[in-house]
Protein backbone atom coordinates (compact mmCIF):
# COMPACT_ATOMS: atom_id res chain seq x y z
CA UNK A 1 0.00 0.00 0.00
CA UNK A 2 0.91 3.09 -0.91
CA UNK A 3 1.13 5.84 2.07
CA UNK A 4 -1.55 8.05 0.68
CA UNK A 5 -4.02 5.00 0.82
CA UNK A 6 -2.56 4.14 4.40
CA UNK A 7 -3.62 8.22 5.58
CA UNK A 8 -6.88 7.66 3.78
CA UNK A 9 -7.28 4.41 5.61
CA UNK A 10 -6.37 4.98 8.78
CA UNK A 11 -8.86 8.69 8.64
CA UNK A 12 -11.81 6.64 7.47
CA UNK A 13 -11.16 4.37 10.13
CA UNK A 14 -11.04 6.92 13.11
CA UNK A 15 -14.07 9.08 11.58
CA UNK A 16 -16.50 5.34 11.42
CA UNK A 17 -14.98 4.96 14.95
CA UNK A 18 -14.96 8.40 16.73
CA UNK A 19 -18.09 10.14 14.46
CA UNK A 20 -15.16 13.08 13.98
CA UNK A 21 -12.08 13.24 11.78
CA UNK A 22 -8.06 13.56 13.88
CA UNK A 23 -7.66 16.62 15.69
CA UNK A 24 -4.01 15.99 14.34
CA UNK A 25 -1.62 12.84 12.16
CA UNK A 26 1.76 12.46 11.90
CA UNK A 27 3.45 10.69 10.21
CA UNK A 28 6.76 9.07 10.35
CA UNK A 29 9.22 6.65 8.14
CA UNK A 30 11.19 3.75 8.84
CA UNK A 31 14.88 2.94 8.40
CA UNK A 32 17.31 1.23 6.24
CA UNK A 33 20.95 1.16 8.01
CA UNK A 34 23.86 1.25 5.82
CA UNK A 35 26.74 1.10 6.79
CA UNK A 36 27.75 1.52 11.00
CA UNK A 37 26.28 -1.64 13.19
CA UNK A 38 25.80 -1.38 16.18
CA UNK A 39 27.78 1.68 16.60
CA UNK A 40 25.52 3.78 18.22
CA UNK A 41 25.30 3.02 21.69
CA UNK A 42 29.20 2.54 21.50
CA UNK A 43 29.02 6.81 20.87
CA UNK A 44 30.08 5.97 16.90
CA UNK A 45 29.38 6.66 13.61
CA UNK A 46 26.36 5.21 11.29
CA UNK A 47 25.36 5.85 7.80
CA UNK A 48 21.27 5.55 7.73
CA UNK A 49 18.53 6.72 5.64
CA UNK A 50 15.06 7.22 6.12
CA UNK A 51 12.45 4.98 4.01
CA UNK A 52 9.43 5.88 1.78
CA UNK A 53 7.44 3.47 3.86
CA UNK A 54 6.28 4.48 7.21
CA UNK A 55 3.37 4.36 10.01
CA UNK A 56 0.52 7.63 10.70
CA UNK A 57 -0.84 7.68 13.93
CA UNK A 58 -4.00 10.04 14.00
CA UNK A 59 -5.61 11.12 17.28
CA UNK A 60 -7.97 13.52 19.39
CA UNK A 61 -8.09 14.85 22.92
CA UNK A 62 -11.09 12.83 25.08
CA UNK A 63 -13.26 14.41 27.06
CA UNK A 64 -12.06 13.22 30.77
CA UNK A 65 -9.00 11.28 31.88
CA UNK A 66 -9.39 7.96 29.79
CA UNK A 67 -7.24 7.08 26.70
CA UNK A 68 -7.71 4.57 23.96
CA UNK A 69 -5.35 3.67 21.40
CA UNK A 70 -6.80 1.30 18.03
CA UNK A 71 -3.77 -0.76 16.02
CA UNK A 72 -5.89 -0.30 12.91
CA UNK A 73 -4.66 -3.09 10.71
CA UNK A 74 -6.31 -5.39 13.40
CA UNK A 75 -8.46 -3.04 14.82
CA UNK A 76 -7.53 -4.72 18.38
CA UNK A 77 -8.30 -1.50 21.07
CA UNK A 78 -6.48 -1.09 24.51
CA UNK A 79 -7.92 1.34 26.60
CA UNK A 80 -6.48 2.37 29.83
CA UNK A 81 -6.80 5.69 32.05
CA UNK A 82 -4.22 8.49 32.50
CA UNK A 83 -3.35 7.02 36.23
CA UNK A 84 -2.29 3.55 35.08
CA UNK A 85 -0.20 4.32 31.93
CA UNK A 86 2.29 1.05 32.02
CA UNK A 87 4.07 -1.81 29.68
CA UNK A 88 1.45 -4.07 28.95
CA UNK A 89 2.16 -7.96 28.55
CA UNK A 90 -0.83 -8.65 26.03
CA UNK A 91 -1.13 -6.66 23.05
CA UNK A 92 2.41 -5.50 23.40
CA UNK A 93 2.10 -3.40 20.41
CA UNK A 94 0.65 -0.64 22.21
CA UNK A 95 3.64 -0.30 24.53
CA UNK A 96 5.59 1.87 21.76
CA UNK A 97 2.50 4.55 22.27
CA UNK A 98 2.11 4.37 25.28
CA UNK A 99 6.07 4.07 26.68
CA UNK A 100 6.24 7.73 24.70
CA UNK A 101 3.23 8.94 25.79
CA UNK A 102 4.46 8.23 29.21
CA UNK A 103 8.30 10.28 28.47
CA UNK A 104 6.63 13.01 26.99
CA UNK A 105 5.71 13.82 30.17
CA UNK A 106 9.04 12.71 31.91
CA UNK A 107 6.78 9.85 33.35
CA UNK A 108 3.53 11.19 34.72
CA UNK A 109 1.40 11.42 32.23
CA UNK A 110 -1.68 12.21 34.62
CA UNK A 111 -0.20 15.52 34.09
CA UNK A 112 -1.69 15.59 30.54
CA UNK A 113 -5.10 16.29 32.23
CA UNK A 114 -7.11 15.21 29.23
CA UNK A 115 -6.85 12.12 27.55
CA UNK A 116 -6.48 10.68 24.05
CA UNK A 117 -7.93 8.40 21.46
CA UNK A 118 -5.58 7.59 18.87
CA UNK A 119 -5.18 5.22 16.01
CA UNK A 120 -2.15 4.09 13.74
CA UNK A 121 -1.57 2.39 10.40
CA UNK A 122 1.78 1.47 8.64
CA UNK A 123 3.21 0.08 5.31
CA UNK A 124 6.69 -1.36 6.71
CA UNK A 125 7.00 -4.42 6.57
CA UNK A 126 7.37 -6.22 10.36
CA UNK A 127 10.52 -8.27 11.76
CA UNK A 128 12.26 -6.59 8.35
CA UNK A 129 14.44 -4.83 10.62
CA UNK A 130 13.65 -1.74 9.01
CA UNK A 131 12.31 -0.09 12.60
CA UNK A 132 8.58 -0.50 11.83
CA UNK A 133 8.82 0.21 16.14
CA UNK A 134 11.09 3.43 16.04
CA UNK A 135 8.72 4.94 13.58
CA UNK A 136 5.37 4.03 15.57
CA UNK A 137 7.06 5.71 18.49
CA UNK A 138 8.47 8.49 16.32
CA UNK A 139 5.04 9.93 14.65
CA UNK A 140 3.16 9.49 18.20
CA UNK A 141 5.88 11.88 19.77
CA UNK A 142 4.97 14.22 16.75
CA UNK A 143 1.12 14.18 17.22
CA UNK A 144 0.98 14.10 20.42
CA UNK A 145 3.35 17.20 20.82
CA UNK A 146 0.82 18.80 18.25
CA UNK A 147 -2.04 17.65 20.38
CA UNK A 148 -0.92 18.86 23.84
CA UNK A 149 1.11 21.77 22.62
CA UNK A 150 4.59 20.62 23.62
CA UNK A 151 7.52 22.02 21.89
CA UNK A 152 10.27 19.38 22.16
CA UNK A 153 13.28 19.31 19.54
CA UNK A 154 13.97 16.31 16.91
CA UNK A 155 16.37 14.71 19.44
CA UNK A 156 14.85 15.04 22.43
CA UNK A 157 11.80 13.28 20.87
CA UNK A 158 14.26 10.28 19.37
CA UNK A 159 15.04 9.78 22.69
CA UNK A 160 11.69 9.69 24.28
CA UNK A 161 11.34 6.86 21.68
CA UNK A 162 14.39 5.02 23.19
CA UNK A 163 13.19 5.33 26.45
CA UNK A 164 10.19 3.75 25.84
CA UNK A 165 11.79 0.49 24.17
CA UNK A 166 14.28 0.67 26.76
CA UNK A 167 11.44 0.54 29.44
CA UNK A 168 8.02 -0.28 28.27
CA UNK A 169 8.98 -2.81 24.89
CA UNK A 170 12.29 -4.36 27.10
CA UNK A 171 15.01 -3.91 23.93
CA UNK A 172 18.28 -1.65 24.96
CA UNK A 173 18.49 -0.17 21.49
CA UNK A 174 20.79 2.90 21.15
CA UNK A 175 19.47 5.78 19.28
CA UNK A 176 19.55 5.15 15.34
CA UNK A 177 16.57 4.50 14.12
CA UNK A 178 14.56 6.88 16.12
CA UNK A 179 16.83 9.78 14.86
CA UNK A 180 17.22 8.36 10.98
CA UNK A 181 13.29 8.37 11.02
CA UNK A 182 13.48 12.34 12.24
CA UNK A 183 16.14 13.31 10.63
CA UNK A 184 15.70 11.44 7.30
CA UNK A 185 15.93 13.77 4.08
CA UNK A 186 14.69 13.07 0.35
CA UNK A 187 17.81 11.74 -1.21
CA UNK A 188 20.07 12.17 1.16
CA UNK A 189 21.72 9.78 3.60
CA UNK A 190 21.73 10.35 7.84
CA UNK A 191 25.21 10.78 8.74
CA UNK A 192 25.17 10.37 12.86
CA UNK A 193 27.47 11.11 15.27
CA UNK A 194 25.95 9.51 18.37
CA UNK A 195 28.70 11.13 20.61
CA UNK A 196 27.64 14.52 20.34
CA UNK A 197 24.03 13.59 18.60
CA UNK A 198 24.95 15.28 15.17
CA UNK A 199 22.97 14.53 12.00
CA UNK A 200 23.92 15.51 9.07
CA UNK A 201 22.30 14.69 5.62
CA UNK A 202 24.85 13.31 2.91
CA UNK A 203 23.56 13.82 -0.88
CA UNK A 204 23.33 10.00 -2.40
CA UNK A 205 23.85 11.37 -5.95
CA UNK A 206 22.73 10.37 -9.38
CA UNK A 207 21.94 6.54 -10.71
CA UNK A 208 22.21 4.46 -7.19
CA UNK A 209 19.44 3.27 -5.18
CA UNK A 210 18.77 0.45 -2.17
CA UNK A 211 17.79 -2.50 -2.50
CA UNK A 212 16.25 -4.11 0.79
CA UNK A 213 16.36 -7.77 0.56
CA UNK A 214 14.06 -9.14 3.79
CA UNK A 215 15.23 -13.05 4.81
CA UNK A 216 12.26 -15.21 6.37
CA UNK A 217 14.81 -15.12 9.13
CA UNK A 218 13.33 -13.99 12.39
CA UNK A 219 14.16 -10.96 13.78
CA UNK A 220 13.73 -10.35 17.59
CA UNK A 221 15.95 -8.24 19.52
CA UNK A 222 14.35 -8.28 22.68
CA UNK A 223 15.18 -12.14 23.19
CA UNK A 224 18.75 -11.61 24.74
CA UNK A 225 21.22 -11.14 21.71
CA UNK A 226 21.07 -7.85 21.01
CA UNK A 227 21.24 -7.24 25.06
CA UNK A 228 24.53 -9.53 25.51
CA UNK A 229 26.05 -7.71 22.50
CA UNK A 230 25.58 -4.61 24.36
CA UNK A 231 27.12 -6.03 27.36
CA UNK A 232 30.24 -7.08 25.57
CA UNK A 233 30.90 -4.30 24.25
CA UNK A 234 30.48 -2.11 27.47
CA UNK A 235 32.71 -5.12 29.40
CA UNK A 236 35.01 -4.15 26.26
CA UNK A 237 35.00 -0.46 26.87
CA UNK A 238 35.91 -0.60 30.53
CA UNK A 239 38.68 -2.92 30.07
CA UNK A 240 40.39 -0.20 27.54
CA UNK A 241 39.71 1.92 29.63
CA UNK A 242 41.76 0.25 32.62
CA UNK A 243 44.40 -0.37 30.04
CA UNK A 244 45.00 3.02 27.77
CA UNK A 245 46.11 4.92 30.58
CA UNK A 246 46.39 8.68 30.17
CA UNK A 247 43.67 8.39 27.21
CA UNK A 248 39.65 9.04 28.31
CA UNK A 249 37.86 5.64 27.02
CA UNK A 250 34.50 5.60 28.23
CA UNK A 251 32.98 3.68 24.88
CA UNK A 252 34.28 2.21 21.74
CA UNK A 253 34.40 4.96 19.83
CA UNK A 254 37.45 5.88 21.53
CA UNK A 255 39.29 2.74 21.20
CA UNK A 256 41.68 2.33 17.51
CA UNK A 257 42.02 -0.63 15.60
CA UNK A 258 45.41 -0.45 16.60
CA UNK A 259 44.83 -0.61 20.20
CA UNK A 260 42.95 -3.84 19.87
CA UNK A 261 45.57 -5.41 17.89
CA UNK A 262 47.86 -4.93 20.98
CA UNK A 263 45.88 -5.45 23.77
CA UNK A 264 42.83 -8.15 22.60
CA UNK A 265 45.05 -10.60 24.47
CA UNK A 266 43.72 -9.17 27.87
CA UNK A 267 40.12 -9.52 27.21
CA UNK A 268 37.69 -13.11 26.78
CA UNK A 269 37.74 -14.51 23.66
CA UNK A 270 34.24 -13.56 22.94
CA UNK A 271 34.37 -10.22 24.32
CA UNK A 272 37.40 -8.82 22.01
CA UNK A 273 35.56 -10.32 19.11
CA UNK A 274 32.59 -8.16 19.73
CA UNK A 275 34.58 -5.29 20.39
CA UNK A 276 36.34 -5.53 17.21
CA UNK A 277 33.14 -5.03 15.49
CA UNK A 278 32.06 -1.72 16.22
CA UNK A 279 35.67 -0.34 16.41
CA UNK A 280 36.20 -1.55 12.24
CA UNK A 281 32.63 -0.02 11.98
CA UNK A 282 33.50 3.61 13.12
CA UNK A 283 36.41 3.41 10.90
CA UNK A 284 34.49 2.39 7.87
CA UNK A 285 31.87 5.38 8.51
CA UNK A 286 34.43 7.59 8.20
CA UNK A 287 36.43 6.14 5.22
CA UNK A 288 32.39 5.95 3.51
CA UNK A 289 32.13 9.45 4.14
CA UNK A 290 35.35 10.35 2.53
CA UNK A 291 34.86 7.95 -0.73
CA UNK A 292 30.94 9.32 -0.88
CA UNK A 293 32.03 12.35 -1.54
CA UNK A 294 34.40 11.60 -4.91
CA UNK A 295 31.42 9.65 -5.62
CA UNK A 296 33.38 6.39 -5.30
CA UNK A 297 30.20 4.11 -5.42
CA UNK A 298 32.58 0.73 -5.51
CA UNK A 299 34.93 1.74 -2.84
CA UNK A 300 31.60 2.61 -0.76
CA UNK A 301 30.30 -1.03 -1.26
CA UNK A 302 33.53 -2.54 -0.73
CA UNK A 303 32.99 -1.28 2.51
CA UNK A 304 29.53 -2.52 3.03
CA UNK A 305 30.86 -6.40 2.33
CA UNK A 306 33.55 -5.32 5.04
CA UNK A 307 30.96 -4.73 7.53
CA UNK A 308 29.01 -8.23 6.69
CA UNK A 309 32.28 -9.77 7.00
CA UNK A 310 32.60 -8.74 10.43
CA UNK A 311 29.39 -9.07 11.26
CA UNK A 312 29.56 -12.66 10.54
CA UNK A 313 32.92 -13.53 11.50
CA UNK A 314 33.30 -11.16 15.04
CA UNK A 315 29.89 -10.03 15.80
CA UNK A 316 28.17 -12.98 15.01
CA UNK A 317 24.86 -11.05 14.40
CA UNK A 318 24.28 -12.89 11.03
CA UNK A 319 22.60 -16.12 10.11
CA UNK A 320 22.62 -18.40 7.10
CA UNK A 321 19.98 -16.38 4.92
CA UNK A 322 21.32 -13.05 5.43
CA UNK A 323 24.65 -14.70 4.16
CA UNK A 324 23.33 -16.56 1.10
CA UNK A 325 21.64 -13.03 0.43
CA UNK A 326 25.06 -11.16 0.53
CA UNK A 327 26.94 -13.78 -1.25
CA UNK A 328 24.41 -14.03 -4.07
CA UNK A 329 24.70 -10.30 -4.38
CA UNK A 330 28.71 -10.46 -5.06
CA UNK A 331 28.59 -12.30 -7.86
CA UNK A 332 25.94 -9.57 -9.45
CA UNK A 333 28.09 -6.71 -11.10
CA UNK A 334 24.86 -4.20 -10.78
CA UNK A 335 25.75 -4.06 -7.23
CA UNK A 336 28.10 -2.45 -5.40
CA UNK A 337 27.51 -3.75 -2.25
CA UNK A 338 25.63 -5.67 0.58
CA UNK A 339 25.56 -5.84 3.84
CA UNK A 340 22.72 -6.89 6.73
CA UNK A 341 21.01 -3.98 8.14
CA UNK A 342 20.29 -3.48 11.36
CA UNK A 343 20.20 -5.01 14.90
CA UNK A 344 20.70 -8.73 12.42
CA UNK A 345 19.99 -11.87 13.58
CA UNK A 346 17.54 -12.35 10.49
CA UNK A 347 15.73 -9.52 8.87
CA UNK A 348 16.80 -7.65 5.75
CA UNK A 349 20.10 -7.12 3.85
CA UNK A 350 20.46 -3.95 2.80
CA UNK A 351 22.00 -3.53 -0.88
CA UNK A 352 23.66 -0.44 -3.07
CA UNK A 353 22.44 -1.11 -6.54
CA UNK A 354 21.71 0.19 -10.33
CA UNK A 355 18.73 0.53 -9.81
CA UNK A 356 18.25 0.23 -13.68
CA UNK A 357 19.06 -3.58 -13.16
CA UNK A 358 16.61 -3.60 -10.24
CA UNK A 359 14.69 -6.25 -11.87
CA UNK A 360 17.81 -8.47 -12.68
CA UNK A 361 19.25 -8.47 -9.17
CA UNK A 362 16.02 -9.08 -7.61
CA UNK A 363 15.94 -11.87 -9.95
CA UNK A 364 19.40 -13.36 -9.50
CA UNK A 365 19.36 -13.27 -5.42
CA UNK A 366 16.20 -14.80 -4.95
CA UNK A 367 17.06 -17.65 -7.68
CA UNK A 368 19.68 -17.94 -5.40
CA UNK A 369 17.97 -17.78 -1.88
CA UNK A 370 14.93 -19.88 -3.28
CA UNK A 371 17.05 -23.18 -4.53
CA UNK A 372 18.35 -22.97 -0.34
CA UNK A 373 15.05 -22.30 1.48
CA UNK A 374 12.31 -23.51 -0.68
CA UNK A 375 10.76 -19.85 -0.34
CA UNK A 376 11.20 -16.37 -1.70
CA UNK A 377 12.60 -13.20 0.29
CA UNK A 378 11.32 -9.77 -0.62
CA UNK A 379 13.38 -7.50 -2.88
CA UNK A 380 12.16 -4.06 -2.73
CA UNK A 381 14.15 -0.50 -4.21
CA UNK A 382 14.17 2.45 -1.55
CA UNK A 383 14.03 5.61 -2.22
CA UNK A 384 15.83 7.16 0.72
CA UNK A 385 13.00 9.95 1.56
CA UNK A 386 11.50 12.62 4.09
CA UNK A 387 11.87 12.19 7.90
CA UNK A 388 8.86 12.27 10.06
CA UNK A 389 6.79 15.24 10.08
CA UNK A 390 3.18 16.33 10.53
CA UNK A 391 0.53 16.00 8.00
C1 LIG B 1 18.85 -2.01 16.08
C2 LIG B 1 18.84 -1.01 17.23
C3 LIG B 1 19.70 0.21 16.89
C4 LIG B 1 21.10 -0.21 16.44
C5 LIG B 1 21.02 -1.30 15.38
C6 LIG B 1 22.36 -1.89 15.05
O1 LIG B 1 18.24 -1.46 14.94
O2 LIG B 1 17.52 -0.61 17.50
O3 LIG B 1 19.77 1.07 17.99
O4 LIG B 1 21.88 -0.61 17.53
O5 LIG B 1 20.18 -2.37 15.78
O6 LIG B 1 23.20 -0.96 14.50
Amino acid sequence: MQNKEVYDELVAKFEAKYGAKPEVVAYAPGRIEVLGNHTDYNEGYVFSAAIDKGTFFAASKSAGTDCELTAADLMETAAFDLSSVKPAKEMTWQNYVTGTFNWLFDGEPAKAGKGWKGMFLGNIPLGAGLSSSAALEMCTALALCKLYGIEKDKTTLAKIGQKAEHTFAGCPCGLLDQASSMYGKEGSLVKSDFRFNTFENVDMGEGVAFMMVKSNAKHALVDGAYASRRQACEDAAKFFAGVLRGKKVTHLRDVTMAEWVLYRGGLAETTAKRAVHPIGEDERVLQGAELLSKGDLAGFGALMYDSHESSRNWFENSCDELDTIVDAAKAIPEVYGARLSGGGFGGSCCLLVDPSAAGKIAAAITKEYKAKYGDEPVCSLIKPSEGAHLV
